[in-house]
């Protein structure tokens, strides 16, 4: 039996995470969302087990996690086996300078890279200290943050990525947060990990209806991954992400030198 964290598991990769670890009914997957009312109906219309318990979880707010950590607490006996960051402020901005690292204004350009920053940085700082004492009660100590190959510089170097620069800026953030955080815990035994799960068919956004630079930025972007991957055939299924980023988190450790590293869903460096 383990105990389960998915933080930002309201839709697309956190909802499958539920879903999958919840297939054993030895588990108890906690989600953390912000629409708990919303969560809780879904969960019921399209998994429907009872080891799942969704509880209020906002990244933008501290005690909003300080408290999801005192409820996991209680549900869990005070000790939690694995801890998934999951969500993340997806940054984008629609018109003609989409993808660069220009935005329509000024204005809009830092609010983007604030609000990137806080949620997928701030607040996955904040959740990771305040799950921390339970985590080192746990048996299993795995802490992982579902990261991006966007993060990766030297992806963006060569093959000039110039998508979504707040998104991607924050999550070399966040991947330097996790090692920082492997560098002062992995004495203790607690493993921290960032994964990217590929790319994965979450969007809710109908390409059709997108503004003409929009599709244009969006073809150019994939004319790139298939540059990168020409195996690239489209994105993969949630389902068959999520199955690859376990995989992945069930072989990694500490012994094996796993601490604070960034891999993607195939263990590899290779994103796509
Ligand atoms: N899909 C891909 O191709 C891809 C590729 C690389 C990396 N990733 C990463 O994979 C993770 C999941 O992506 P996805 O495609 O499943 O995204 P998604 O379908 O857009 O879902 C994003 C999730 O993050 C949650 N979230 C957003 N802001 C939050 C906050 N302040 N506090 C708590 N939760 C918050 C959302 O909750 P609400 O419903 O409340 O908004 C939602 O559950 C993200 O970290 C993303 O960066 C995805």
């Amino acid at each position: 039996m383990s105990s389960y964290v998915v933080a930002g598991a309201s839709r697309g990769i956190g909802f499958e995470f539920l879903r999958q670890l919840s297939a054993d009914p030895a588990n108890v997957v906690i989600g953390l969302v912000r629409d708990k009312a919303g969560s809780e109906k879904k969960v019921a219309a399209e998994i429907g087990r009872s080891n799942i318990h969704i509880v209020t979880g906002d990244f933008d707010s501290y005690e909003s996690l300080k408290k999801a950590a005192e409820e996991t607490s209680k549900i869990t006996g005070g000790k939690l086996d694995y801890l998934i960051a999951n969500g993340a402020f997806l940054s984008y901005w629609s018109g003609t300078k989409t993808f660069g690292m220009m935005a329509e204004t000024p204005e809009q350009l830092e609010e983007h890279m604030l609000n990137s920053f806080k949620t997928n940085v701030v607040g996955i700082v904040h959740l990771y200290n305040l799950f921390l004492p339970l985590i080192k009660k746990g048996n299993a100590k795995k802490v992982i943050a579902i990261s991006s190959g966007h993060a990766d510089i030297d992806l963006v170097t060569e093959y000039d990525l110039d998508v979504s620069p707040p998104y991607a800026i924050s999550k070399i953030g966040l991947n330097l947060a996790v090692a920082k955080f492997s560098a002062e815990y992995k004495s203790e035994g607690i493993l921290f990990m960032s994964i990217s799960p590929g790319v994965v068919d979450t969007s809710q956004q109908d390409m059709s209806q997108l503004p003409e630079a929009d599709k244009k930025q969006f073809e150019k972007t994939i004319g790139i991954f298939m540059k990168y991957a020409p195996h690239f055939k489209g994105p993969i299924s949630p389902e068959e992400s999520v199955r690859m980023v376990t995989d992945v988190i069930n072989k990694a450790s500490v012994e094996r030198g796993d601490g604070g590293s960034f891999v993607s869903h195939l263990g590899t460096k290779q994103w796509i």
